[in-house]
């Protein structure tokens, strides 16, 4: 496959296609794929809160990699190819489906001040919870009647979400259960991928310390963006934890600072 060759086209005459609070997304190297650049940029509580954490990018670059990767191993699909060098990665290009859909196994965030259940909890079973992506509403949380009425996803569509979340999530749960953490919660992003007539929906955007809930197994250590959130404070460090216990960067690899790609 052609798109798969690397193929260099400098920074400054690349189009720009979207760009977030904490990613970039440039056009890509063929038609149907896209460049995904993630900044070091930390938000929080729809960007009222803002900070810039040198190495966050580079950190969730590697993790969500390796995540993505480990997914596309057992048969989840998702939009991810490559890691390209320290900060992108190419991606294919989908449509994404305005939702966040969050899964929770353990107690925390919004859920305990929603419902006052205390943080820590073990729930009965996983909950999968739909939010409507729009930063002007705060993304509201939704139902599956405000999903299919309003058009954002279909009943199937809504089906396969689900069903792809339960697998992310027993997979991930297990995973960083072997690496001393516990997965409490964390946030997908799906999109449509389109092989000629053909439709499927997909894992897409990203997986990362900044999109999920990681405790430390004994001590409940959060090792995650609520270090950010709650200004805890050594953000990098957690980030930096999470990725050598997932064996992904060795112990003095720095995320920061004059580093040789790939
Ligand atoms: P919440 O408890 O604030 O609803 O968050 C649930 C999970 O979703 C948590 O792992 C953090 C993640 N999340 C995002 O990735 N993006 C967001 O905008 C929000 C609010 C949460």
């Amino acid at each position: 496959m052609d798109f798969l060759k690397p193929r260099y086209v400098p920074m400054s005459r690349r189009r720009r296609i979207y760009e977030g609070k904490a990613k970039v997304l440039y056009e890509g190297p063929e038609p149907g794929t896209l460049i995904q650049h993630f900044k070091d940029d930390a938000t929080a509580f729809n960007a009222q809160k803002h900070d810039v954490i040198d190495g966050k990018g580079v950190l969730n670059n590697r993790i969500s990699e390796y995540l993505f990767t480990q997914l596309n191993q057992i048969g989840v699909p998702t939009h991810f190819l490559r890691r390209l060098n320290m900060r992108e990665q190419l991606i294919r290009e989908v449509e994404i489906i305005p939702l966040e859909v969050v899964v929770r196994n353990v107690a925390a965030g919004s859920l305990t001040k929603k419902l006052g259940i205390e943080e820590g909890t073990q729930l009965p079973r996983s909950i999968i919870e739909f939010y409507y992506k729009n930063d002007a509403l705060g993304d509201p949380m939704v139902s599956e009647e405000h999903i299919t009425a309003f058009g954002w996803a279909a009943p199937q569509e809504i089906d396969d979400i689900m069903a792809l979340a339960i697998r992310v999530n027993d997979f991930m749960v297990g995973l960083f259960l072997g690496a001393g953490i516990r997965l409490v919660d964390f946030k997908l992003e799906f999109g449509r991928l389109w092989e000629g007539d053909l439709m499927r929906i997909v894992v897409a955007d990203e997986i990362s310390p900044d999109s999920c809930r990681l405790w430390d197994i004994k001590t409940n250590n959060k090792l995650d963006k609520d270090r950010f959130r709650q200004d805890l404070g050594g953000l990098l460090e957690a980030y930096t934890e999470v990725a050598r216990r997932l064996g992904i960067m060795s112990e003095n690899e720095r995320p920061t600072g004059p580093v040789l790609v790939q």
